[in-house]
């Protein structure tokens, strides 16, 4: 086989690369390992950026978003009863989009079908090839052997990928922070609890009230990492969750049974460079951000912008220049990211032997952003997304 930009892994990444190069007449492979059905159960975070939601647009797969996606001026935050509003709009004149990356997946899954887009999945044995000269892919699919010969590949295989390890050792740069906690989340289908999301700080742990639609809810709590889903009842989560909450939110709260149960570590990884020779890493396959502030698609869709416009100036203008700073272009955004969700992270949690000074210091920024619309427009600037 024979394409132009060969692209590993069909999560969210790979496939808005894929539309898009696509739709700029630039010829696309997607090597995905799992179904396609698989893919798509998996839940993750639901809040896009404006640039997000523009780049959606412009790949064609924005009407279902825009349709029946909840557009949010501002959040809240809270510590114990004490809640602070942040509306974006006022502070940095943008707003955010609630619409869940499961759907997100699913729109680009039937574009790319539309189009006629080459997206194979159930792939195995992916390895890459001579990546600083002639690049090709192998790997085996319906139990044939395959070589994919291209002119570039692009690494969206996620974190557990192959892409990443197969940029050598001598080069490469790990950041890594592992955080001591998890997130236990569930989704039921009861009216969330508020129109906006709620980030709550207690001394029990973190919460997030968050939404899908206004028949199905989001809702997470901290935990250890030592705990397990099946040591969560419904029962004793909702109740956790109402402790959790400031007691007038709590009061409104509609519990209900839970359809999706699941605990995730959190974890800030970053790997430099994100390119080596003519493989260009985008989304987790290139880092890692903790779920506070929702940023992990948004990262992943802002490596996909740097990326395709490169990729049409050097097929369109025979410019390569963008494709040579594609890597310093998209860490200094993907940096900025992770300060913004490290930072709303560490603001937020209750950490194993945190000192009453660092407590207090969590409730001193809380009441910063209460007293100052600097403090506001900051976290703004932060949660709408900088621009590219
Ligand atoms: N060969 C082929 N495909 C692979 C391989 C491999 N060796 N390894 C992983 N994949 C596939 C996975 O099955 C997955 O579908 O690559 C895809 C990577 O998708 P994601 O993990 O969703 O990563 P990405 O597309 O970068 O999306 C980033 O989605 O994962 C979330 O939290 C993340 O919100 C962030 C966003
Ligand atoms: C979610 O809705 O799943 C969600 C929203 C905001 C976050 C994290 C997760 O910061």
């Amino acid at each position: 086989m024979k394409t132009q930009v060969a692209i590993i892994g069909g999560g969210p990444a790979g496939l808005l690369l894929s539309q898009l190069l696509n739709r700029a007449g630039i010829a696309t492979v997607v090597l995905e390992r799992r179904s396609r059905a698989y893919v798509l159960s998996r839940i993750r975070a639901g809040v896009l950026e404006w640039g997000t939601v523009e780049m959606l647009r412009e790949a064609g797969v924005g009407a279902r978003m825009d349709r029946e996606g909840l557009v949010h001026d501002g959040c809240w935050l809270s510590r114990g009863d004490a809640m602070v509003r942040v509306d974006f709009k006022e502070a940095c004149g943008r707003q955010v989009m609630v619409y869940g990356q499961t759907e997100v997946t699913h729109d680009l899954y039937d574009a790319q079908e539309a189009i006629g887009a080459v997206v194979l999945h159930g792939v195995e044995d992916v390895a890459l090839h001579d990546l600083t000269g002639a690049a090709y892919v192998t790997f085996t699919h319906e139990g044939q052997a395959v070589r994919l010969d291209c002119d570039y590949v692009a690494g969206c295989d996620g974190f557990h990928g192959v892409s990443r390890g197969s940029i050598p050792p001598e080069v490469r740069r790990e950041f890594e922070k592992v955080y001591p906690f998890g997130w236990l989340g569930v989704l039921s289908e009861t009216p969330p609890v508020d129109h906006e999301l709620i980030y709550a700080s207690h001394e029990r742990g973190f919460a997030l009230a968050s939404m899908r639609n206004p028949m199905l809810s989001r809702y997470y709590v901290q935990v250890p990492l030592t705990d397990r889903v099946e040591d969560w009842s419904d029962a004793a989560f909702w109740a956790e969750l109402k402790l959790r909450l400031p007691s007038a939110v709590a009061a409104q709260l509609v519990t209900g049974p839970t359809i999706e149960k699941s605990i995730a570590p959190l974890r800030s990884f970053v790997s430099e460079p994100m390119r080596w020779g003519r493989l260009f890493l985008c989304g987790d396959a290139a880092h890692i951000v903790p779920p506070t502030g929702a940023k992990g698609l948004n990262l992943a869709a802002s490596d996909v912008h740097y990326l395709s416009e490169a990729f049409k100036r050097a097929y369109g203008k025979g410019n390569t220049g963008g494709l040579e700073s594609y890597s310093a272009d998209a860490l200094a955004r993907v940096w900025q990211a992770m300060r913004f969700s490290w930072s709303l992270t560490m603001m937020m949690h209750r950490f194993p032997e945190q000192s009453d000074y660092e407590r207090r210091m969590q409730e001193t920024e809380l009441a910063l952003l209460e007293r100052s619309a600097t403090a506001r427009r900051l976290m703004a600037e932060g949660y709408t997304g900088l621009p590219f």
